[in-house]
């Protein structure tokens, strides 16, 4: 707790431009969650070099990503939104959880698995004991609640594991995390391929919507949109692709699934594509103007980058002290 709030903490990876899924299944959250918790929202550049970055690439990516949080409406003032490698700390934490981490739990998670399938050249341990670190990013900052994916939840499963492992031994040090799935609009399908999740690494750039797409680009992805040989607009888990346009439809416009299938009763799926494209357009162009703005802004965005990373490792650090003194380092002496 600070401040009578609960702790709150998120990440996301610079890795791959954001897409349309991001923000609408967790950016969008992230600002609404922000008055109730205490909010640590890090970009998470850490993580990302466990698959090989173009150095220039991943700079640029992570600042626009920080742009983006402060655009999509986190208040830097109020959240702490700041760079993983900035603080140290987490670093330090993963390698003492790590000693409290068993190769058996790493060896059962399924993202490693689905990933060294991937990067078959490149299996690095840095991609084995990644929730490892993540665990560090949340028990750091004893964070109450961590909104993540469903991609995700067995890296919190891991964290709650860890942390009670060490509680046991140590007497309560860490805050038990709670994953917190968001219920709205929480997953957005490939327009390629609606079973898929919309995802910044897809191969093929028509199935995501990218929040800088420009309008045209987001018109053509609409209208190429999979959908099925029904002609139907109805919201049904037999028609997989109308679904998800009228989810990601009433996840920018705020409206319920039941409504937009009254609105397009009897219309086509053109019509409905259309409809898609411009809601998304009236999100994205608003959001691109404002990322331009702060990007561009420098003395503002460093600003910002300073204060949040230093007030970050204040509380990363106490965390970390507590811990260090646990685990039985010598005392720092000044
Ligand atoms: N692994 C997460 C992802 O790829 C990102 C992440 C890193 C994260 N550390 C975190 C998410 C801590 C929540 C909490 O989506």
């Amino acid at each position: 707790m600070i401040n009578g709030k609960k702790i709150l903490f998120s990440g996301m990876q610079a890795t791959g431009s954001l897409t349309l899924g991001n923000y609408l299944g967790a950016l969008k959250n992230w600002v609404a969650l922000s008055d109730e918790y205490d909010c640590f929202y890090s970009v998470v550049d850490m993580h990302s070099i466990t698959i090989r970055q173009d150095p220039s690439i991943l700079r640029k990516r992570a600042r626009k990503l920080l742009s983006t949080y402060i655009a999509a409406g986190i208040d830097p003032a109020k959240s702490c939104i700041y760079y993983q490698s900035h603080v140290s700390a987490h670093a330090e934490m993963m390698w003492i959880l790590s000693c409290f981490t068993y190769i058996g739990e790493l060896n059962r998670m399924t993202q490693f698995k689905d990933k060294s399938e991937k990067h078959a050249n490149n299996i690095n341990a840095g991609l084995f004991t990644y929730p490892i670190l993540m665990a560090a990013d949340i028990l750091l900052y004893q964070a109450d609640v961590v909104p993540v994916g469903v991609d995700q939840i067995q890296h919190l499963e891991i964290t709650r594991n860890i942390a009670e492992r060490f509680n046991n031994l140590y007497g309560d040090v860490f805050t038990i995390p709670e994953a917190y799935v968001g219920k709205i609009g929480a997953k957005i399908m490939s327009l390629q391929d609606p079973l898929k999740k919309m995802s910044k690494s897809d191969e093929n750039p028509n199935g995501s919507i990218y929040l800088m797409d420009n309008v045209d680009t987001v018109i053509k992805k609409c209208k190429r949109a999979i959908t099925d040989s029904k002609g139907m607009i109805l919201y049904l888990d037999e028609q997989p692709g109308v679904k998800n346009l009228i989810d990601i439809y009433c996840s920018c416009t705020g409206k319920q699934p039941c409504e937009t299938v009254k609105e397009f009763e009897g219309k086509g799926y053109k019509v409905l594509k259309e409809a898609v494209g411009e809601e998304v357009n009236s999100i994205l162009q608003p959001l691109q103007r404002r990322v331009a703005e702060i990007e561009k802004d420098t003395v503002y965005l460093n600003s910002i980058i300073k204060n949040n990373s230093e007030k970050a490792e204040y509380f990363a650090n106490q965390t970390l002290r507590k811990i260090q003194k646990k685990v039985g380092f010598p005392e720092r002496l000044r």
